[in-house]
């Protein structure tokens, strides 16, 4: 794949298995993240096992730095000239109840994942529309659309960031660029231990699970036939049509089941 990707979010979960995929296939890298040991030790990796790819640029980035952000990007095209590819990846979970989440808690979350997409949108923007091409992706959830119990902090940034997704995709169509959100159910990642971390409580996953490797081969797929939303586990999107024409249904069963 002849692309410059630039993934937010590499030194783990899902960003570390998408790099791993594109490696594979010979695209240039650009890996974001505030571990930057992590990224080193995948870029190393990455440099043994495909050796006909360009080395990955490493950069520590803070996405909920705006500045940071933009000199990511900068970096990015000052080593390879432009980003055909931005994915912004990196975010957590957080469970509580949404009147127990501290003011605090919200704003960092929100900080995150919301802002630290947007920064990326707008990089992306900046960087690409001169070229009038491009393609922009937010890993959001399956829980952009119906959120659960405790989930309220973060299944919000997740919608949040489908809204933007929606706007985008058709401000940057004249222009050349494609605005794509993935929705992954669970997938195991280092995601439940750091959410578990946040919340000072346990957070499992919830159904059935999918590896972040089978993620990132559908994300690739994305990239090379780019379409508005990615949902990696079919089943989640049965279950969002049951929870969008039957809301209260959808409660009754939800509240049966329990909370996690
Ligand atoms: N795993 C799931 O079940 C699941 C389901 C749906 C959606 N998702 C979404 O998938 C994305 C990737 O998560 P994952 O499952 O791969 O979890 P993960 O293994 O915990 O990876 C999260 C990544 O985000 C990065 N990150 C977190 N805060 C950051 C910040 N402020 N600045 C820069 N990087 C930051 C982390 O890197 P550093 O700590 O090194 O900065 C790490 O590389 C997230 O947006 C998550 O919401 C995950």
């Amino acid at each position: 794949m002849d692309k410059v990707v630039l993934i937010t979010g590499a030194s783990s979960g899902i960003g570390a298995a998408l790099a791993r995929e594109l490696a594979s296939r010979g695209a240039k890298l650009v890996l974001a993240a505030r571990r930057v040991d992590r990224l080193e030790e995948l870029a190393a990796d990455i440099r043994r096992q495909s050796p006909p790819t360009p080395p990955p640029l490493v950069q520590r980035c803070d996405v909920s730095v705006g500045s940071e952000v933009e000199a990511l990007f900068t970096a990015a095209v000052a080593q390879f000239g432009h980003v055909d590819v931005a994915v912004a990846n990196a975010g957590y979970g957080l469970n509580a109840p949404v009147h127990a989440i501290s003011e605090e808690q919200m704003q960092a979350i929100w900080q995150t994942n919301l802002m630290g997409s947007w920064y990326v949108m707008v990089q992306a923007a900046r960087v690409m529309m001169p070229r009038k091409s491009g393609h922009i992706m937010l890993v959001s959830s399956a829980i952009a659309r119906r959120s659960l119990p405790l989930m309220g902090a973060y299944a919000m940034t997740k919608a949040a960031q489908l809204s933007l997704a929606q706007s985008q995709r058709l401000e940057l169509a004249p222009h050349g660029i494609y605005v794509s959100s993935v929705h992954p159910a669970s997938t195991e990642t280092e995601f439940f231990r750091e959410a578990s971390r946040r919340s000072g409580r346990p957070v499992g996953m919830v159904g059935q699970s999918q590896t972040a490797a089978a993620v990132a081969r559908k994300m690739v797929h994305l990239m090379e036939h780019p379409r508005p939303e990615l949902w990696p586990a079919t089943g989640s999107r049965l279950g969002l049509w049951l929870a969008s024409a039957l809301p209260g249904l959808t409660d009754r069963i939800l509240s049966r089941k329990g909370t996690r």
